[in-house]
Formats: C-alpha cells, structure tokens, sequence
C-alpha cells in the first residue's frame, strides 16, 4: 500500500511537472522569437506615460503587444473620446484584456486582438504605444516609418527607436526607466 502511494506520488509530481512546462511554453516562445516578453508595465508607470500623452478627440492609439491591456483599458476610462486597439500574441491575453475593458464599459471602443502587429495594418494610428525589446526596434522601425502618416505619435517604454524625431524625453525615474516621445 505504502509502495502504491509512492508511486502515485511520483506520477502526480510528474503530471505537475508537465503541466507547467507545456503552460509555460509561450512565454518562452514570445520572449526567444517574438519582440518582448510579457512584462506587464506598472500602473505608477502607466500613470505617468498618460502624462505624456495629450491624446485629443477621435484619436485612434494602437499598442503593440498589449499584455493585459492596461494603458489602453487606463487611457479609455480617462479619455472618453478615443479609440483604442491593443495586438497581443499571447492568446489569453486579450481574451482578459476584453473581458475587463467590457466590465469597465470601455469595449468596443477599446478592445484587444490576438495577432501578431507586424501583419496589422498601422495607418489609421494618431497614437502608437510600445514597450518591446531593443532587438526588435529596427524591425518595428521599418513598419512605423513605412506606415504611419506624418504626424504620428509613438510612446516608447524603455527603450529608444533610433532613427525617429524625438519630440520628448523623461528623465530615467528611480529604477532607471527610460521613456521617449517621438513623431513620424
Ligand atoms: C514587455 S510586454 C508589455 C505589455 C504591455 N504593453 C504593458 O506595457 O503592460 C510586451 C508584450 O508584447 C507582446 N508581443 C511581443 N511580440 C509581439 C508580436 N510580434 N505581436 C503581438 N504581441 C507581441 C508580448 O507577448 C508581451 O505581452
């Protein structure tokens, strides 16, 4: 009997083990092959990015991997008359980002899309927000400039897209974050 629970022991901590390989295994694969993992952006920073926004009536913001979807979800409570889309690998990603902005009574206007951004047409953007690895920047790059009208808006979280005009730059806060305003 004690040799039985052994055994059932060992498949249980083999099941687990499998388990949260397996639930793991996007988080590798968008981090090793995509542009960032999902490393949600703090909601002090979330605050302060908005400050740097002067987001104006009708104004359509495109984020590029959405995460949980909260500046787009943020920046819809506090500016009523924009739209908002966030693309987001991770599949479960906006299926929550939607549930939420749905509950905030935010959605349709803001809502969330599982895709992969570089097959999104970015044209109709006035605002386009990032937070994305450096390796991924010059690719990125190639798309705004190739899609974005004169005048766009690019907010980029911690890291800079050299080779955009640089409208505004924060000054790195207390654990060394960078933020960077740029337009097309
Ligand atoms: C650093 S996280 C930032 C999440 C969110 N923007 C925030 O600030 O809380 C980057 C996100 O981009 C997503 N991502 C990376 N490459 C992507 C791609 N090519 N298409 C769609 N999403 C992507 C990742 O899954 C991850 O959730």
């Amino acid at each position: 009997m004690e040799m039985f629970f052994k055994i059932f022991f060992v498949y249980i901590l083999i099941g687990i083990f499998i388990f949260i390989t397996i639930s793991t295994l996007p988080f590798y694969f968008v981090g090793i092959f995509m542009q960032a993992p999902f490393v949600p952006t703090s909601q002090k920073m979330v605050e302060k990015l908005l400050k740097l926004t002067n987001f104006k009536d009708g104004d359509h913001i495109i984020e590029l991997g959405s995460g949980d979807g909260r500046f787009l979800r943020t920046a819809g409570k506090k500016f009523t008359n924009i739209t908002g889309i966030g693309y987001e690998w991770i599949w479960w990603l906006p299926i929550l980002s939607n549930k939420l902005a749905k509950k905030e009574k935010i959605f349709p206007r803001i809502k969330f899309e599982r895709a992969n951004f570089f097959d999104k047409d970015l044209s109709n953007a006035d605002w386009v927000v990032i937070y994305l690895m450096p390796n991924a920047m010059p690719k990125v790059l190639k798309k705004l400039k190739s899609e974005l009208k004169t005048g766009t808006k690019i907010l980029s979280h911690a890291f800079p897209i050299d080779g955009l005009k640089l409208i505004k730059e924060l000054p790195k806060d207390e654990i060394g974050t960078r933020v960077f305003l740029y337009e097309i």
